[in-house]
């Protein structure tokens, strides 16, 4: 797949109705961008923060609906301890830090994924947060925390499953609609375009309902790396893309 134009970092030249309305991203290759340099994994996480805020501000100047940020996996915990510990800290800092950046940008925090294996310091500044920016007009900014698909859809099922066992709902009644309902996405718009930075061909058990139609850019660019000019250009690609959502294009 041909690598983004990194040269041009102009907005102009992706006219509104051009613009993806969801953006989902894959925040991945922060370890292999730190150990490419000698420098312990974790480094690359705390660089990787600075494309976080890079992404939300260009995502609200572009009017874009929603950006979705993958940023702990339910298969996450698999990592040492003290990579965990790190991660953790790094999300209660940034909840912190960066709360004047989404209240400057008008972005609307939402979080996606469970909190129950979360430490509480972290829930209790994403809870703050998520409270101060429940007004605001702009962007939802969508972090994926502690977030799996399977786990995802699974829940959705066993909600259904409940609703039917005590008769609110009938079985015949749930169509795909009912379904997206019950996932943590209800509301958002569908996901246009997918990225994942770092190279790797898959979706990592991320939004596996709702990439059914995205279009998939992989960049080999690492997280840290990932340019406002790298982004802007997976947007221009997504624009060259044919979507046919299983029909044919206009003119055949
Ligand atoms: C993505 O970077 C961030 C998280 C999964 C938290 P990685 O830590 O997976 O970086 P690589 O893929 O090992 O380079
Ligand atoms: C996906 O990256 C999860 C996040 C970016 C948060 P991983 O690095 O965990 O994915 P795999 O293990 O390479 O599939
Ligand atoms: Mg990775």
């Amino acid at each position: 797949m041909a690598e983004p134009d990194s040269t041009i970092d102009r907005l102009e030249d992706i006219p509104p109705a051009d613009r993806p309305a969801h953006i989902a991203i894959i925040m991945d290759g922060n370890g292999r961008w730190a150990t490419s340099r000698d420098l312990p994994r974790i480094e690359g996480h705390r660089r990787g923060v600075n494309t976080v805020r890079m992404i939300s501000e260009t995502c609200a100047e572009l009017g874009v609906e929603a950006v979705t940020l993958y940023c702990l996996s339910s298969e996450n915990w698999k990592r040492p301890q003290p990579e965990l510990d790190f991660l953790m800290h790094l999300l209660e800092q940034y909840l912190v830090e960066e709360r004047r950046t989404i209240m400057d940008q008008g972005l609307r925090l939402k979080v996606i994924g469970r909190r129950d294996r979360l430490p509480p310091g972290v829930i209790e500044e994403m809870d703050r947060t998520l409270e101060m920016s429940a007004a605001n007009p702009g962007t939802q900014l969508v972090l994926a925390i502690d977030y799996g698909g399977r786990d995802e859809i699974t829940r959705a099922a066993r909600d259904l499953a409940i609703d039917v066992a005590a008769g609110k709902i009938s079985a015949d009644s749930i169509d795909e609609a009912t379904f997206a309902s019950r996932l943590s996405t209800a509301g958002l718009p569908e996901i246009d375009l997918m990225i994942r930075t770092g190279g790797d061909m898959r979706v990592s058990n991320f939004l596996l309902w709702q990439l059914s139609y995205a279009e998939l850019f992989v960049t080999e660019t690492c997280w840290p790396d990932f340019s406002r000019a790298d982004f802007l250009s997976s947007i221009r690609q997504f624009k060259t893309r044919q979507r046919r959502f299983g029909g044919l294009n206009v003119n055949e």
